[in-house]
């Protein structure tokens, strides 16, 4: 018989490719492990601690559940709350009260002590009073709520509970008086105090003598105990908790025993999403391979250890585009450690040869859900034929299936001797494995990274070195660069020197031209005044000898006037000596002509008036011709 259940998680194994999912994982994969270690701490007093831990539901809901761990010392307080949403909590250890109001006015008290399963409803509001012990045993409750039925219109992120103090002290002091009809005092003494701690001594405060405010508060708020509003009062009535380790089991062997409450079970569980259930499996025994096909489980490892395997229904390969990775996997679990398991996911859990191993739960969807288990009387596979089931399991003839099928008569638990100890193993050895897979690809990429940072510093190198050679090179062409400038400049300066000497030099010999011409010219003028003082003195000279030669021609010329006026005048002088002598032989013959004209006077007359003309006109004749010549004797 034990060998067919070794066979049947060996075939389980064989099904599926079996891969390590990451053990304690905070999101991924759903059945996760979670250690006391890594649950949060959201109070911690003297009086005791409050950890907490969300857990999703294996379907990529993050913090679906959310559980918390209340460790109270004796004689602790937890301070009223008022509850946002359905809470199922199992006590561990200890002994305590827990009191609540709910929403319908009941009120209750429930003494509860270990192995206590209730639950509270959402909107009630409870406050717990852990027991003084002699023993000193702490009241330990786990605790876990529904955070999906939260309602959170405004976005906040709500928490499971709330203070009942936060809630009353936000309220005015005159509206708290009035609300409450207390007095002044009372509020203020409420008003004045800090907030207190969710967990305190219950003793202190009663003997410190300060109000107790709580009460007075609840009293008020839920008319409990000595209120005079008769609409407030409400019955009391004394409820009992299930007690998992007093109760009946449904499966008993000598493998171990379960009870999955209903509400047939307990009453409080009616209209509840979760309802609580218990495995204790003695030593080397085995829960047998089944699935939830309605409830996830959210299970607390309340004693010992084991080992959980859970087979992924979904592609194993995790190809599937899930929002999760959906692998097979196994783990071991301990004490105080919480697991997941999804609803359809296949399951076996699995106790150590040396210790039982307990684990407390609470599972969804719980009046719907019966476990469908694979071996045994209850399988599921004992309905299918046998001869399609052999087909499914690939195997030959259906015989073994049939043993398969009929060896384990007791389906839910059974002896699985050294199987988790066998499991472990080679779940070491996978991971083992992996891990060394892990190194061996850890250290190829190491190797990657390192050829990669080498070659990157050869490439940095390169360029560095590239870069100094271009540098280098830069810096030459710019020294070049400025040294032919240089060169060049100093060659500018040189023919501008040259030029400047030259320019020098034509100016100069320029200057020297200017001054050889103006000299020349100086001269020349020099001698051009020279040349024209003897001109003029030559001129004067020429003047004077042409004066000279002009006074002595002006004397010759006078000379010759001079003689010509004296030949003028002998030639008028023997003119006129010729004349009066003719005169005086005209006169001669004029009175020889008169006495001849006496004679012959009558005929003669006109001889004679003619002659007279004509010895008239004559003379005009000859004046004319004097004048004449003595005109031109006169003209010069
Ligand atoms: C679990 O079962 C074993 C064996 O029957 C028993 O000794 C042990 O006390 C049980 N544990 C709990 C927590 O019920
Ligand atoms: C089925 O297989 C088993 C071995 O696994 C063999 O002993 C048996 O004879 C086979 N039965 C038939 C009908 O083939």
């Amino acid at each position: 018989m034990r060998l067919t259940a070794v066979i049947l998680v060996g075939l389980i194994l064989a099904v599926s490719d079996l891969a390590l999912a990451a053990i304690n994982g905070d999101e991924g994969f759903g059945p996760l492990v979670r250690e006391e270690s890594r649950r949060r701490t959201i109070v911690s007093t003297e009086s005791g601690v409050i950890k907490a831990v969300d857990v999703n539901d294996g379907y990529g809901r993050a913090g679906v559940y959310h559980l918390q761990f209340m460790t109270m010392e004796p004689d602790t307080l937890f301070l009223p709350v008022l509850l946002h949403t359905d809470m199922l909590f199992y006590v561990h250890t200890g002994k305590g009260t827990v009191t609540y109001f709910s929403e319908d006015g009941e009120t209750d008290e429930i003494e509860v002590v270990r192995g206590d399963v209730y639950r509270l409803q959402h909107g009630s509001t409870f406050y717990v009073r852990s027991h003084p012990d002699p023993t000193r045993q702490k009241l330990r409750i786990h605790a876990i709520f529904d955070t999906l039925d939260i309602d959170n219109p405004l976005g906040f992120s709500v928490k499971p509970y709330s203070y009942i103090s936060d809630l009353v002290r936000g309220f005015d002091e005159k509206v708290l008086q009035k609300g409450f009809a207390v007095s002044e005092e009372t509020i203020q003494s409420i008003k004045r105090v800090p907030t207190p701690s969710p967990l305190a001594p219950f003793r202190d405060r009663s003997e410190n003598g300060e109000s107790n405010w709580k009460e007075q508060i609840i009293e008020a708020l839920f008319g409990v105990r000595g209120s005079t509003d008769s609409v407030n009062k409400k019955k009391s009535t004394k409820t009992k908790a299930f007690n998992f380790l007093k109760a009946k089991p449904d499966v008993q062997n000598h493998y171990g025993w379960s009870i999955a409450l209903t509400h047939n079970d307990l009453k409080a569980l009616k209209g509840s999403n979760l309802a609580p259930y218990m495995v204790n499996l003695t030593r080397g025994s085995m829960m047998g391979p089944h699935w939830n096909p309605r409830a996830t489980e959210i299970a607390i490892v309340t004693r010992g250890r084991g080992m959980v395997q859970v087979v992924c229904p979904s592609d194993p390969s995790g190809e599937i585009g899930d929002a999760v990775e959906c692998q097979n996997t196994m783990f071991k679990v301990n004490e105080g450690d919480v697991f997941v398991i999804p609803r359809y996911y296949p399951m076996t859990q699995i106790s150590y040869n040396d210790e039982t191993f307990v684990f407390v739960g609470f599972s969804s969807m719980a009046r719907y859900n019966h476990p469908q288990f694979l071996a045994g009387k209850r399988s599921v596979l004992q309905l299918i034929d046998k001869s399609i089931l052999a087909a499914s399991f690939n195997l030959p003839n259906a015989s073994v299936v049939k043993e398969l099928l009929t060896s384990q008569g007791e389906s839910i638990m059974f002896a699985c001797t050294s199987c988790a100890e066998n499991l472990e193993m080679r779940m070491e050895e996978m991971q083992r494995q992996k891990q060394e897979e892990e190194e061996k690809k850890r250290a190829e990429e190491e190797a990657r990274k390192r050829e990669e940072e080498a070659k990157r510093r050869e490439e940095e190198e390169a360029k560095r070195r590239e870069e100094e050679e271009a540098k280098r090179k830069k810096e030459e062409e710019a020294r070049k660069r400025e040294e032919e400038e240089k060169k060049k400049e100093e060659e500018e300066e040189a023919a501008k020197r040259r030029e400047e000497a030259k320019r020098r030099e034509e100016e100069e010999a320029e200057k020297r031209r200017e001054e050889e011409k103006r000299r020349e010219e100086e001269e020349a003028r020099r001698r051009e005044e020279e040349e024209e003082e003897e001109e003029s003195r030559r001129k004067e000279k020429e003047e004077a000898i042409r004066e000279e030669e002009e006074a002595r021609r002006r004397e010759e010329e006078e000379e010759r006037r001079r003689a010509k006026e004296e030949k003028q005048r002998e030639e008028a002088e023997m003119r006129r000596r010729k004349e009066e002598e003719e005169e005086r032989r005209r006169e001669e013959e004029a009175r020889t002509r008169e006495e001849e004209a006496k004679k012959e006077e009558e005929e003669e007359e006109e001889e004679t008036r003619r002659g007279e003309e004509e010895a008239r006109r004559e003379e005009e004749e000859e004046e004319a011709w004097l004048i004449g010549e003595e005109e031109a004797a006169l003209s010069p």
